[in-house]
């Protein structure tokens, strides 16, 4: 048996990124809503690493995103991924093993890195590359095997210069992901020379220092090549983001919820979703959103950092921020926005838009209102058009409505007014008193029927003409 130490793991995220044609840097670019650098951060940190060092470049700014309990060191130009390992030279421990992951090659898994740490001490060798073979290699260092199979070097394609047609041939490539040794692995970075096309430390360059030192260099060929694809530019930004989508909703099936149609359902990382809830089509959960058991949710709804009981029904719906309890029904063609909280089996219909207010238990906004600043008690219920008038251009003022409350149609709420318990509004009422508790408000001019006035008015326009 042997016993395994505790990896370091150093992770490359100090390289320009130049072709993501983007001011933005390149692992902070968000996969499935959670920045890149997180993605190889976290499967190390669940894998069990010893240590986690990032290496970022001067202007630092990985850091604030950073989980607490992992290091990042700074490399001070971008000179190749070489020198980007010997910045985090004092923090590597001699006498573990080493694994080296790039920011931009964010679907490695926990189990990947173990493996990859497993085979790596079984084989006895002071480095260990993974590898994988691709159908189009264009853009990765290819593997270069001598005569006996073994891993003699990597040369790298990424511009012109280094690598001979015949190499480019070559379908196996370096992932970017290395076990070393390391004590082998400090000792190497010493011999790594700037003799290439693009005048810079390569990493892949201590392997041959390291087998002219005698060692053996060995090679972790890996089954899926989905799990190393790098990120470039943003076209392999958008096949990397499918592939994280598929893993993250097949890990939603597995774990019980229904995807009428996966293909077209975005899910945040760290999203939440309770068993025996329906996604349907053209659903986007992001953010912190967490969804309780047996809701059904779309088609072609967003949902963001927002919370949702269980039994809750959604359709068409944008909701921001927004607290749905059990059995609340929203939709079709609802807008919640922050702070919008439906109680228990509250509905809240058709074109109707709820900010910063309490919609009572099973109270009712069923269409075309906006109900924003408000508190609704329970067994309400606001008839169409219904307005709280929030904002008087300076100031946003609470409407209070009391519960078993029947608002008429058309009912617009002057804020600040309270409405009592059980209290009616006539439909059409501008409300600018409260209404005492029981009581019918009305405000709304009185009609008046002017008779025989159409035909009066025909007849003037004839002798006109
Ligand atoms: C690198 C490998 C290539 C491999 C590919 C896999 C080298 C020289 N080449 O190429 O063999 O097939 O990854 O995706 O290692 N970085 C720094 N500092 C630097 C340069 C890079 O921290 O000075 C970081 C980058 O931020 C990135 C990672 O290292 O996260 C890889 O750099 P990149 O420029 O993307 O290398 P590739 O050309 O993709
Ligand atoms: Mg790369």
């Amino acid at each position: 048996l042997t016993v395994v130490s505790a990896p370091t793991v150093v992770i490359l995220a100090a390289g320009q990124g130049t072709r993501m044609k983007s001011s933005v840097p390149k692992v902070l670019h968000p996969i499935c809503g959670r920045p890149m650098i997180l993605w190889p951060v976290a499967a190390a940190l669940e894998a069990g690493a010893a240590r986690v060092v990032v290496v970022d470049d001067p202007s630092r700014k990985l850091e604030s995103v950073l989980p607490e309990g992992v290091t990042s060191a700074v490399q001070e130009q971008p000179r190749g991924t070489g020198d980007a390992v010997r910045a985090a030279a004092a923090l590597i421990d001699p006498d573990a093993p080493v694994v080296v992951l790039a920011g931009d090659v964010p679907l490695i898994t926990p189990a990947a890195i173990a493996e990859l740490v497993a085979a790596h001490a079984a084989g006895g060798a002071a480095a260990t590359m993974a590898t994988m073979e691709l159908e189009d290699p264009s853009g990765y260092g290819r593997v270069i095997r001598g005569a006996d199979g073994a891993v003699e070097r990597v040369v790298e394609t990424k511009v012109a210069g280094d690598a001979t047609p015949a190499e480019l041939k070559i379908r196996e490539v370096n992932t970017g992901v290395l076990a070393f040794d390391g004590r082998a692995l400090l000792d190497a970075l010493d011999g790594l020379d700037t003799d290439n096309a693009q005048g810079e430390l390569y990493l892949p360059d201590v392997l041959p220092v390291l087998r002219a030192a005698g060692s053996r260099v060995g090679a972790h060929v890996l089954a899926d090549p989905r799990l190393m694809l790098g990120v470039n530019d943003r076209v392999d930004l958008a096949t990397v983001t499918g592939h994280a989508q598929q893993r993250i909703n097949e890990a939603h099936m597995r774990a019980g919820v229904t995807f009428l149609d996966s293909a077209s359902s975005v899910v945040d990382a760290g999203v939440e979703i309770g068993r025996d809830t329906v996604i349907e089509p053209f659903t986007c959960l992001r953010g912190t959103t967490r969804i309780g058991e047996d809701c059904r949710i779309g088609p072609s709804s967003t949902l963001i950092d927002s919370e949702l009981g269980r039994g809750v029904t959604i359709r068409h719906t944008y909701a921001d921020g927004a607290l749905v309890e059990d059995g609340a029904n929203v939709g079709p063609f609802a807008y919640l926005r922050p702070g919008a909280t439906l109680r228990a089996k509250a509905k809240v219909g058709t074109f109707v838009e709820v900010k910063n207010a309490i919609i009572g238990a099973n109270s009712k906004v069923p269409h075309l209102s906006y109900v924003g600043d408000a508190d609704v008690g329970e067994d309400s219920n606001l008839g169409a058009g219904t307005i709280t008038v929030n904002y008087d251009g300076r100031r946003k003022h609470r409407t209070t409505i009391g519960r078993n409350v029947r608002g008429g149609s058309d009912t617009m709420f002057i804020a600040p007014v309270t409405v009592g318990d059980g209290a009616w509004t006539a439909a059409g009422s501008v409300i600018t008193q409260d209404i005492p508790p029981g009581a019918l408000g009305v405000a709304r001019a009185r009609q008046h029927n002017v008779e025989g006035y159409v035909e009066r008015r025909s007849r003037e326009q004839e002798e006109q003409s």
